[in-house]
């Protein structure tokens, strides 16, 4: 096969339409992973496969290639089944932190491999490093003892986990190729296959705040994750959640740690209490941990309840070399902004809309997000206490609390913040959280 393998007859296939030959995908990411094909051939394939798409065998074929560029983890050895949740990113959403011990505290282990913010969206990574000393760097030998002991660990990704996507995935970064289906199916399994997990629970986020935009792209995306999961032998799951306004009450580092302290504890905002339970659900019953939805819901509320997810969270911070009293006083532990804002109503109403992407914005702006991948974030900034959309509001009642550096930077932003809030002088419902 390998005297046949011409790069250029592989694009044009794909550009007229063809299906590619499982052999020439293995033969092609296996090429460009160790440097033989060239950037220029992977970037016109990219964008061939943007324009016409590939079949669930074909896209199962490239994760596969992708997922074999690297190291591939196996918990073959633990005493417990394994899960993990993957969320196509959102703001304020915080929930792969209160949802891996929460999830271990049932039985299921959750080896979990995150990544750092996107764009204007948070990562769980730069979250959970707002805790002092707690080291997103583990290897594989760390990692495997943490989980082993502990039950979970949110861990950052290596050099050596599908290297193919990283080289990729800054490749389509720059040539227009992101919004690729079946690229981003491949992207994502790629790093999620080879961390070994048995039960995959994806949460692909839609609306103004995500990035697929309508539910008829959502569904698309999530239909194509769980073919190549499933194809690949994994048990998974997918919701379609609603990302216009921002999950919880909180966007901004550490604040999302206190959060999720909160969540932790049973209380927190109700949607996105709500949210992890109905993640958590999935990944319990797919584990065979609980028989059906009921008794997986049952399960996780007692655990919530006795303090024991709590406790879980508090033992993987200590093991990962953080502070284990952020779980006991979040507010002695994590850094603190020293200027809180309250931006107030400029009118009575009921919330209509709140626009994630605008504060998300707000957040980056404040320092808690990146405008170049070399900067470093403040981990104290942020917004809290963000009203929700169906609320009603009185004049001059607070939105949301702005932590900022200075004062100047606090009120240059206010303008920007109204202007994510939009009022009816109608009740409006509050929206559905799973579409
Ligand atoms: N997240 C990824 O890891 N890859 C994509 O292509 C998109 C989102």
């Amino acid at each position: 096969m390998n005297d046949e393998f011409v790069p250029q007859w592989i694009v044009e296939r794909k550009r007229d339409g063809a299906a590619l030959a499982e052999a020439d995908i293995r033969e092609w990411i296996a090429r460009y992973a160790d440097g033989r094909l060239p950037d220029y051939q992977m970037a016109a394939l990219a964008m061939a496969i943007y324009f016409r798409g590939m079949s669930p065998e074909e896209t199962l074929a490239l994760t596969d290639a992708m997922m074999r560029s690297g190291d591939t983890l196996s918990w073959d050895d633990l005493s417990r089944p394994t899960a993990d949740k993957h969320s196509t990113g959102g703001i304020g959403d915080k929930l792969s932190i209160p949802l891996a011990p929460l999830v271990a505290s049932c039985g299921v282990a959750v080896p979990m491999i995150s990544g750092r913010g996107l764009g204007i969206t948070g990562g769980t990574l730069d979250k959970l490093e707002s805790i002092p000393g707690y080291d997103t760097h583990l290897d594989n030998a760390r990692f495997r003892a943490v989980v082993d002991a502990v039950g979970c660990s949110i861990i950052g990704q290596t050099d050596r986990l599908a290297p193919a996507d990283r080289k990729l995935y800054a490749l389509r970064d720059v040539t227009g190729t992101v919004p690729s289906i079946p690229l981003i199916t491949a992207s994502i399994l790629s790093k999620k296959l080879a961390e070994g997990a048995a039960t995959l629970v994806f949460d692909v986020k839609c609306g103004a705040g995500a990035f697929m935009k309508t539910p008829a792209d959502a569904r698309a995306l999530a239909d194509s994750l769980l073919a190549v999961a499933r194809g690949a032998g994994r048990h998974a799951e997918a919701l379609v959640t609603a990302m216009d306004q921002p999950v919880g009450e909180t966007a901004g580092n550490a604040l999302e740690i206190a959060e999720s302290v909160d969540l932790l504890r049973g209380a927190g905002p109700a949607d996105a209490l709500e949210l992890a339970l109905r993640l958590a659900v999935p990944m319990l019953t797919l584990s065979g941990v609980s028989p059906d939805e009921a008794s997986a819901r049952a399960l996780l509320e007692k655990r919530l309840a006795s303090g024991a997810a709590l406790e879980t969270f508090a033992q993987m911070v200590a093991a990962q070399g953080g502070d284990a009293r952020v779980a006991e006083s979040p507010e002695t532990v994590l850094p603190q902004a020293p200027v809180l804002l309250d931006v107030a109503a400029p009118r009575a109403g009921h919330l209509a809309r709140v626009d994630a992407d605008g504060i998300g914005r707000a957040v980056l702006l404040l320092g808690g997000g990146r405008r170049a991948v070399t900067d470093a974030i403040d981990p104290a900034v942020g917004v809290s206490r963000l009203r929700k959309v169906g609320e009603r509001i009185e004049k001059g009642e607070p939105l949301a609390t702005l932590h900022a550096r200075t004062r100047a930077e606090a009120e240059a932003l206010v303008p920007q913040v109204l202007g994510a809030f939009s009022f009816s002088d109608e009740p409006v419902a509050a929206p559905a959280l799973v579409l």
